[in-house]
């Protein structure tokens, strides 16, 4: 049965391409041993070094499957043959504290938080229909984390989504080899009926429960459920559009519909050439917390600034990841990047909120010395990782060079300069910092 997916297309929200930034939130009984080894960045490593070195601490029940895997060898040194489900069991979230999390996530500019709601190792963060007590309600944290983030969030003013791997589900399909390579990923995912329809009633359970703002599936949605009859994807679609008519879905289900693409760390950066994108990563190289990882691993506050300018300054969204531990807590590493993520916010948001890409005709980015352009509806902001003085590549003739402004209003000097305009900038203040102008 084919399907007209394009009666789904419509415009992008404005709440979504205004938000710029949102925070992704993957916690799992995998917090539990938080335990990969800090490969590299997904797209820069080989598949077969990727899968048996897997740096996404989410995949450790997959990973220790793997003969021979470094994590095979830490599982059975640390835990002995444990079954995975005992990380279910250690996982008490006992610190889990949805205000204070949400609290932060706002002061560091996030417009909305996604959280698992279901990892590939099939672990519900609600009491999901047909998990009977696999799931955080009944087992381990004994708590409806998805509700508690949901009202946290909201009460935060920020909108909220939910992840969901519709793709794999290694509870459904636990007899199978391990996934190492990418085709394995495609040929080792449950694609029957009985699956999509289990899908498909978690995801439904999700929009009446939760409403969220945003679909976020991950991989692939089974293929036996796309379809337009009951329990299909089409008609899953419908309902959550009519439910939450500003919601958007990610590219995740196949090639059917979505409203934004994504790329992630290295990889699909195709997708970043699409008129709606989002780039979703860690603060390091996994997305479930990783106890081994430290500063080497880890993009300090300067980084994450740049990193999410350079998104936006291109007309994407960031997704960016945080792995609380076991307990709930944020670990320091992640925590002080967004600390100093949020005070440069307090200070930028207006050149970050509601922004859009430059015209390339007016100025253009460069990475010595580093420069990333947005635009307000009045004002061309360049975002300057260098201080003194310093000539950003740009039309002299179409910037106002009188009303050149850091963000605060403060007056900027700024001068023709036979390679674009030369501003004095003060610092060094360790992170970059934006100077605007009007445009002609
Ligand atoms: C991938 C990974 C996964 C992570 C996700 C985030 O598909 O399998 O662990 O949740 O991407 O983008």
């Amino acid at each position: 049965m084919t399907v007209d997916w394009s009666r789904f297309q419509r415009p992008l929200p404005t709440w979504f391409a205004d938000a710029k930034f949102g925070i992704f939130v993957h916690w799992g009984a995998y917090s539990v041993p938080a335990w990969a080894e800090p490969t590299g960045e997904l797209g820069t490593v080989d598949e077969h070094t990727w899968f048996r070195h897997n740096a996404y601490a989410e995949w450790y029940w997959n990973t220790i499957r793997i003969d021979d895997s470094p994590a095979r060898k830490h599982h059975l040194e640390t835990y002995g043959d444990a079954p995975y489900d005992d990380f279910l069991d250690a996982w008490r979230a006992e610190e889990f504290d949805p205000g204070a999390w949400c609290d932060l996530f706002a002061r560091a500019g996030a417009r909305y938080v996604v959280p698992t709601t279901k990892h590939h190792d099939g672990i519900a963060l609600w009491d999901a229909p047909g998990t009977a007590t696999r799931n955080t309600v009944h087992r381990g944290p004994r708590r409806d984390l998805v509700g508690e983030l949901a009202r946290a969030a909201r009460e935060a003013g920020l909108r909220f989504g939910v992840y969901y791997s519709g793709g794999l589900d290694w509870s459904v399909t636990p007899h199978l080899p391990a996934i190492d390579t990418f085709a394995g990923v495609r040929a080792l995912r449950p694609n029957d009926a009985a699956y999509a329809a289990y899908a498909y009633l978690h995801v439904r359970d999700l929009i009446d429960r939760y409403r969220p703002d945003v679909l976020w599936n991950d991989i692939e949605w089974p293929e036996a459920g796309k379809h337009d009859g009951a329990l299909g994807l089409a008609e899953l679609f419908r309902y959550f559009y009519e439910t939450v008519p500003d919601g958007v879905v990610n590219d995740r289900w196949g090639d059917t519909h979505w409203d934004f693409r994504t790329s992630e760390y290295q990889h699909a950066l195709a997708a970043e050439t699409a008129p709606a994108w989002e780039n979703n990563r860690g603060i390091g190289l996994s997305f479930g917390y990783n106890q081994v990882e430290d500063s080497r691993h880890l993009m300090d506050g300067p980084r994450l600034v740049r990193h999410l300018v350079d998104v936006v300054s291109r007309g994407g969204n960031l997704l960016l990841n945080v792995g609380p531990t076991a307990s709930g807590a944020i670990p320091d590493g992640q925590r002080r990047p967004l600390e100093e993520l949020a005070a440069w916010m307090a200070a930028h948001s207006g050149v970050v909120h509601g922004s859009r890409p430059l015209d390339g005709a007016v100025a253009t980015a460069s990475d010595e010395p580093w420069v990333r352009w947005t635009r307000t509806s009045d004002r061309a902001w360049a975002v300057v990782d260098a201080h003194g003085r310093v000539v950003l590549p740009a039309r002299a003739d179409r910037l106002e060079l009188g009303s050149a402004a850091l963000a605060d209003g403060a007056p900027v000097a700024a001068h023709v300069d036979p390679a674009g305009v030369a501003v004095e900038l003060p610092g060094p203040s360790g992170m970059p910092v934006a100077v605007g102008f009007d445009v002609r």
